[in-house]
């Protein structure tokens, strides 16, 4: 039976949210075990084989009940209901957002704005399949008959950031394949991505959705000229490079040998599901890259299926909220502690920020509140003896999210990673009262007034909130389920924040300004600010 709450008007929902976070905003999480003994079952979910432990967030169980109705009167289910049906829920670009449709088994059915998409999508994934079957197994060569070694992947944002989660997360310790990255401008980082490759043996896979990226064709042209010098003379370069776009014709422009494209239904940030990720299922073989797509799946179906109090990217995207609007933290840290996932920060900025920085509603109106935080983290335990200070003892709450993983590598469990990844959790929850700092320091000898002046320093307010997702180990199929949780994480706080999570003209300001400062800096006459002229004078003096 939904509670008489469910029929909250979005205004009174954000309302009882807010005044009850404000009201409760001195609670102990600690005491919260106590004050409601259901609190570990209700906030721990299992999910695609993964368990997410959100107890140890701020939310009192009011707090909690607040946010859920919060999420009724948002309509989420009916929101998550049509990113599946596949209606236009991009709304400044008349688009659906119909990911989930990439990984889905073979034989269900997907429509984007009406259109059946899944027949096309099962062929491609066979074409897919066999083009990395012919590479993996020599039937494809380069222009001198010998067989790809490498596969150098360019392409910047969603079109990099995804597919090297990925590699990083499940690459073999020593690869058969080499895969290599390049997507700054800096020409230091193709320069390293291609340090002691042979041309002969390499395969360049350009990524971009729209293939006018900056970034990514300048490096497509650089890298084209390595192959070009150090390709027999006259030899045919096409078939060491291949096109990933939403535009083939401007791929095939270029000069690649083979276009995979993949639909204007595929955000960049939720695109590694497609051929987009063609480097990895080349340098990990097909069947991990299909276990990946398994693995998203698999959340997917728990996303659709289960009620919003166990719905592990719905609460995941609720305590957020709770944090950010209830509570007025607008930082969030990111902890992997496994370090084949040191890549899961840089790639959540991406996600999170570019789909929820934004000030907007759906409708253009203004948004009287805080949206997406900052993201920010590193790798455990580095993060511990870096930012980890200011997380324990700042001015500042910053919640944190810790990825435990059981099993980092091959030889067993790694408990003193795990146990860390705990123990800080643990630590930001209790902290340390100054009394009991003074106390140790006068139990291991030092002087009452010594004591007296190190206790303010010692001291741990606690009381600061994490959530914990715990992964056995990386294999494809938890990985894919980690990522689809964060994708529809984010999908969820879009509904809630009505923002339309998909589209991302913030980027587009900077580019165009690209454009005027390097015409400015080869004598253009630009009309631009004085700091701007300055700084174009020290770095450009002729201009
Ligand atoms: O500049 C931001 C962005 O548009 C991202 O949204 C996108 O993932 C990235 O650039 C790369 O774009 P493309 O795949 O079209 O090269």
């Amino acid at each position: 039976m939904p509670s008489s709450e469910f029929y909250l008007s979005s205004d009174d929902a954000w309302s009882q949210l807010v005044s009850v976070a404000e009201a409760d905003r001195d609670a102990r999480i600690l005491d919260q075990f106590a004050e409601d003994p259901d609190r570990i079952s209700r906030l721990s979910v299992e999910a695609a084989g993964l368990f997410i432990d959100l107890s140890k967030q701020s939310w009192t169980s009011r707090g909690i009940a607040a946010a859920l109705n919060l999420a009724r009167a948002q309509k989420v289910e009916a929101a998550r209901d049509a990113m599946f049906a596949g209606e236009a829920i991009n709304s400044t670009e008349r688009r659906a957002v119909l990911h989930p449709a990439l990984r889905a088994s073979k034989g269900l059915r997907f429509n984007a704005m009406g259109e059946p998409v899944s027949e096309g999508v099962e062929a491609q994934r066979a074409s897919l399949k066999s083009f990395v079957d012919d590479v993996r197994e020599g039937r494809l060569c380069g222009t001198t008959g010998k067989p790809f070694r490498a596969v150098v992947h360019i392409g910047i944002g969603g079109s990099d950031l995804g597919p090297r989660v990925v590699w990083e997360g499940l690459r073999p310790r020593l690869p058969e394949f080499l895969v290599r990255f390049v997507a700054n401008i800096d020409p230091a980082d193709r320069q390293e991505a291609l340090a002691g490759l042979d041309p002969e043996t390499t395969l360049v896979i350009i990524v971009s959705k729209t293939f006018t990226t900056l970034e990514t064709l300048a490096n497509a042209k650089a890298v084209r000229e390595w192959l070009e010098a150090g390709l027999p003379s006259g030899a045919d370069l096409t078939p060491h490079i291949i096109g990933v776009t939403a535009d083939p014709k401007k791929a095939e422009a270029f000069g690649c040998s083979r276009t995979f494209s993949f639909a204007d239904w595929v955000g960049g940030r939720f695109s590694l599901w497609s051929p987009v990720s063609l480097s990895c299922a080349i340098g990990l073989g097909w069947d991990v890259f299909e276990g990946l797509l398994q693995g998203a799946e698999a959340m997917d179906r728990h996303f659709v299926e289960a009620p919003l109090e166990r719905n592990a990217p719905v609460l995941m995207a609720l305590a957020q909220i709770y944090n950010v609007d209830g509570l007025g933290r607008t930082a969030r840290s990111v902890a992997p502690y496994a370090y084949v996932l040191r890549r899961l920060p840089a790639y959540l900025q991406q996600l999170e920020m570019e789909s929820n920085g934004k000030r907007v509603t759906r409708d253009g109106q203004p948004i009287d509140r805080m949206t997406c935080p900052v993201i920010f983290g590193e790798v455990g335990s580095n993060g511990q003896h870096a930012f980890f200070q200011q997380l324990h003892q700042g001015p500042e709450v910053v919640p944190t999210e810790f990825i435990v993983v059981r099993q980092t590598h091959d030889d067993g469990p790694e408990q003193q990673l795990w146990a860390n990844a705990l123990a800080q959790s643990r630590a930001l929850m209790i902290g340390k009262s100054s009394f009991e700092a003074w106390q140790e320091m006068v139990a291991s000898g030092l002087s009452e007034e010594e004591a007296s002046r190190l206790a303010p320093h010692k001291t741990f307010p606690g009381n600061r909130p994490s959530t914990s997702v715990v992964v056995d180990r990386v294999t494809p199929q938890a990985l894919g389920a980690l990522l689809a949780l964060y994708e529809h994480k984010t999908f969820v706080e879009g509904v809630i924040w009505d923002i339309n999570s998909f589209d991302q003209w913030g980027v587009e300001l900077g580019k165009t300004m690209t454009r005027s400062v390097m015409s400015a800096a080869s004598g253009g006459d630009e009309i631009l600010d004085p700091s701007t002229v300055a700084l174009l004078g020290r770095l450009a003096p002729s201009t």
